[in-house]
Formats: structure tokens, C-alpha cells, sequence
């Protein structure tokens, strides 16, 4: 597996990258980290607890128009119970940006207060959104920047090159994330993040990804799934193995090649289109129930 992780992420990008994030935490109060809502274990970098040490962090759940609404749900119990706040969003909408502000002040409250002890009227704090590629860095942030439309110009003290968007009067957001690098030591997560386009094709095989993505879906949501796929109990329980759905699915699209033959590859392609389009429906492929594969958040 650490093969397949170096053919992205060589260990000279990554400590490049983590050195790039530290030294924007030392202009930062808290840090945001954006996970993809549909697999918020998979889309987390389990690093990012070292990397960050004490600095307060909250959860975005992004593309929650994606993911199962009692899933995201589930998931934000989890995390509050677990003592990190998190909030979940649709940045193509969105729906739920709204939240991000107040749940800093909720989360930097202490912080807040001190401050204002020791005289400064209106204090104002920063904050960094860092998290894998593809989860909606970039998206969130010009989301909030469109709607609070400042942006704050260098300051003496401040490195030359950071810009700093001002989001509320006491909150300021730098407007550029921290990319975390995806991490994967099992099968599982390698294949949630390949599902979603975290991780780029190319180093899985296609088929078999779009086969594993089958066996989930009928497992998780099998009426949406034929439904979709305008299947029925009878072809579903004559389908072998994954293979054969691929097969079944793939002659439903009149997908053929000379001869008859089934396209496999190109239904395999619309089957992870579909799901990373969100055209299959709000998904959800991990709850917090079935963590088993990490300790910490
Ligand atoms: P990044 O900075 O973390 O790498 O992610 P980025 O914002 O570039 O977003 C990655 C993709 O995810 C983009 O799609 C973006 O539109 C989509 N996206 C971001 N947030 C949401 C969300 O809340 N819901 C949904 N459904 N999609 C979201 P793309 O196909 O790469 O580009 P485009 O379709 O926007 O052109």
C-alpha cells in the first residue's frame, strides 16, 4: 500500500507540505479541516493531530448534499461527543456556511474572553482550512469569501504572499488551505478515497474498483441502487458475483462492444461517474459505528 501512496505523495512532498502548514499555524487560532462527508474517516489525515498539536480544530463535512442526512447527523454526534466541533455543508449550495463563524466563536470562546479581559475591545482572530485534495478547500473558500466579499491586504507582521479574507468582524481566514496529503495503510480507505476521485485511477484497476463499489452499494442502499439501474430482485439474486452485475449493468446501458460483448470498462467508468457526480443518490459509505480502524480522531 505504501507503494501505491509514494506514487502520489513522495515522502519529500509530504515534508515539504507539512512544513508549508506549520508555518501558516503559527498566524492562526484554530484550524478548519474539510472532509468529505460521504467517508469522513477515509477523507481524514490522521496526522493532522500531530501536525496542528494543541491548536484548536473543527470538522467541516463537505458535500453533505452527497452524503445521508441521518449519516452526516451521526457523524456530528460522534464528533461533539469526542469533543470537536463540527458542521456540515454544501459548499456548491451553500448551505450551512453560515454555521462556520458562529461555531468559531462557540469553539474560541475562552480565547475571546481572555482577550477582551486584558483590553482589546474588538479582537480579531485568524483561522486555516487544511484537508486532503479534492474534499472542497478551494470551494468552501470562495464560498465564505463571495459572501463576506473583503479581503484584507498584507499587514506589517504578516509574511508577504498571505492574504487574509475577512469573514466576520472578529474572524479572518487565510485564503490558502493546507493540502494534506490522503493517507491510507488498508484496502478500505484506499478504495473509499478512489470511489470519490480523493485518489486519482489510475493506480487502481478501473473494473475492480467499480466492482467493490457495487458490492457496497447493494449492501448499503440496494433499493436505490436498482432503482438506478432499473434492476429487479430476480436479475440482482441471478448476478454471481460483482462481475456479473458489471456485466448486467453494462448491457442495461447498451454498453457493447464487436460482437456482442459487454464494454465492462466503460460501465465501470459510468458506475464511479455516477457515484462521484452524486447521480446515484445521497450515499454515505462509513458511520462512526463501524470505526475500528483508527483510535483517534
Ligand atoms: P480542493 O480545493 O479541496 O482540492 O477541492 P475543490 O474545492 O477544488 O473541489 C473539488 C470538487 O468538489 C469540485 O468539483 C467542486 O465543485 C466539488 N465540490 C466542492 N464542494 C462541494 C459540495 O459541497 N458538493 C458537491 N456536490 N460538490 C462539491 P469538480 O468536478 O472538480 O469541478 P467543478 O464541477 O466545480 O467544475
Amino acid at each position: 500500500m505504501s507503494e501505491i501512496q509514494n506514487i502520489q505523495w513522495f515522502p519529500g512532498h509530504m515534508t515539504k507540505t507539512k512544513r508549508k502548514i506549520q508555518a501558516s499555524l503559527k498566524l492562526v487560532d484554530a484550524v478548519a479541516e474539510i472532509v468529505d462527508a460521504r467517508i469522513p474517516e477515509s477523507s481524514h489525515n490522521p496526522d493532522l493531530k500531530q501536525i496542528i498539536q494543541s491548536k484548536p480544530r473543527v470538522v467541516l463535512l463537505n458535500k453533505c448534499d452527497m452524503a445521508d442526512n441521518k449519516s452526516t447527523k451521526q457523524w456530528i454526534e460522534y464528533y461533539e461527543k469526542n469533543n470537536i466541533h463540527a458542521l456540515s455543508v454544501d459548499c456548491r449550495s451553500g448551505k450551512g456556511v453560515n454555521g462556520f463563524v458562529p461555531m468559531l466563536n462557540r469553539v474560541l470562546k475562552n480565547k475571546i474572553d481572555a482577550m477582551k479581559l486584558k483590553g482589546m475591545a474588538n479582537p480579531t482572530l485568524r483561522v486555516m482550512i487544511v484537508g486532503i485534495p479534492n474534499v472542497g478547500k478551494s470551494s468552501f473558500i470562495n464560498r465564505i469569501s463571495k459572501q463576506t466579499k473583503a479581503k484584507v491586504e498584507d499587514r506589517p507582521g504578516v509574511t508577504r504572499g498571505n492574504q487574509w479574507y475577512t469573514i466576520s468582524k472578529n474572524f479572518e481566514l487565510l485564503d490558502t488551505p493546507g493540502v494534506l496529503w490522503p493517507k491510507f495503510d488498508d484496502n478500505t480507505t484506499a478504495e473509499y478515497l478512489a470511489f470519490t476521485g480523493a485518489i486519482k485511477d489510475q493506480i487502481m484497476d478501473t473494473e475492480l474498483l467499480a466492482m467493490r463499489l457495487l458490492e457496497l452499494l447493494v449492501k448499503i442502499k440496494p433499493q436505490m441502487f436498482m432503482e438506478r439501474f432499473k434492476l429487479n430482485d430476480e436479475l440482482l439474486s441471478s448476478a454471481g458475483d460483482s462481475y456479473d452485475l458489471l456485466n448486467i449493468i453494462g448491457k442495461k446501458r447498451g454498453m457493447l462492444i464487436s460482437g456482442g460483448e459487454i464494454d465492462t470498462e466503460r460501465a465501470s467508468v459510468m458506475i464511479l461517474d455516477e457515484f462521484r457526480s452524486g447521480k446515484l443518490g445521497r450515499i454515505t459509505l462509513e458511520t462512526p459505528s463501524e470505526l475500528n480502524k483508527r483510535e483517534e480522531l
